[in-house]
């Protein structure tokens, strides 16, 4: 990558525990450009999401545009993630007052100037519910030739976390991640396929915890709740009870170190209608339909380089956020 030229991204996320984790490594890279931030409505409210991105913002003493995105999913009725990510959206963590206000653009506005005005494409990474991007895309569709592509934390190919076959962020608003999916615009999806590979372990917190720093201990209150909670949620997912899974984390390690991935160009759809598998990325591996490889569908991580790099973000927030000067390694 050019040492030299910083990519420029808007990031669209539904605060949350590991969307805070993303946006810590999304802070602490010299390669990223981050134009904007916005807010979806789905680990929980609008409210919640916006106030928490603008918190942890503020907490690691970033300067970004934070814009707030729609309520409510296309169709469906909202169903937050509470019983995973808290009532606050952030475990049992409380961060200081955010010092950054809300935006005076709605997100949709917000994007599309950001889009419009910039003078080279932009890297869209998201990791919520697809609500914003859905929208912004029937709204203006002028602003897909800007887009260099979604790296989108979201769906899978084989197995869900909120029924048996559908990932959460698709689940909550399955219309508009399938006006997403069907928009043309190239889409790198780390869904559950490759998440649930990129795991930290019990052991690999207690590295972090040793530190003994504020954001230290923040970064391991969240993710013992997250844990904690994972498992009272009983997802099927094995060894859940000793394994967290920073699937946010993939959408921005995918952007700055592509090369940690491997997944291959499938045509996807999202089932709109089944009873059992609305919500459903279908992922035709095989071209049964001769369809558009419209999407990169992750299913490889190297995981120590990947933890390691999220170990590295936070030792150099850590310095930043006690007023230290970066390392500009
Ligand atoms: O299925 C995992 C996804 O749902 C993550 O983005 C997590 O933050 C939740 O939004
Ligand atoms: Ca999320």
């Amino acid at each position: 990558m050019n040492p030299l030229k910083k990519i420029p991204v808007i990031i669209d996320c539904d605060p949350g525990i590991d969307d805070v984790m993303m946006l810590l490594l999304a802070f602490s890279s010299e390669d990223l450009d981050i134009k904007l931030i916005t807010t979806e409505p789905g680990n929980q409210t609008q409210n919640k999401t916006i106030y928490n991105a603008r918190a942890f913002t503020s907490y690691m003493k970033q300067d970004i545009e934070i814009a707030r995105g729609l309520d409510e999913p296309f169709f469906r009725v909202l169903e937050v993630a509470a019983e995973v990510h808290g009532e606050s959206g952030l475990g049992d963590v409380i961060l200081p007052e955010p010092t950054l206000p809300e935006s005076n653009r709605t997100a949709i506005d917000a994007m599309k100037d950001v889009l419009l005005r910039s003078e080279e494409e932009i890297v869209l990474i998201a990791t919520g519910p697809l609500t914003n991007i859905g929208a912004l895309f029937l709204a203006h569709p002028e602003v897909k030739k800007k887009i260099k592509y979604i790296s989108y934390m979201g769906g899978a190919a084989i197995g869900g976390n909120m029924t048996p076959t559908s990932e959460f962020n698709v689940y909550v608003d399955p219309h508009a991640a399938e006006i997403v999916f069907r928009s043309g615009v190239p889409i790198v999806m780390s869904g559950l396929d490759v998440t649930h590979k990129a795991y930290i372990t019990l052991d690999e917190i207690a590295e972090i915890e040793v530190t003994g720093t504020e954001l230290a201990q923040n970064i391991c209150s969240l993710l013992k709740f997250y844990i904690h909670n994972t498992k009272r949620t009983a997802f099927h997912e094995e060894h859940f009870e000793r394994v967290i899974r920073l699937h946010d984390l993939c959408a921005v390690s995918y952007v700055i170190t592509p090369e940690l991935f491997d997944g291959d160009d499938c045509h996807v759809e999202v089932e709109l209608e089944g009873r059992l598998t609305a919500g459903t990325t279908v992922v035709d591996y095989t071209q049964r339909t001769g369809l558009p490889q419209n999407v990169k569908v992750l299913h490889t991580v190297k995981r120590e380089e990947f933890v390691q790099q999220f170990f590295a973000a936070i030792k150099k927030m850590d310095h930043y956020n006690k007023g230290e000067k970066r390392d500009e390694t």
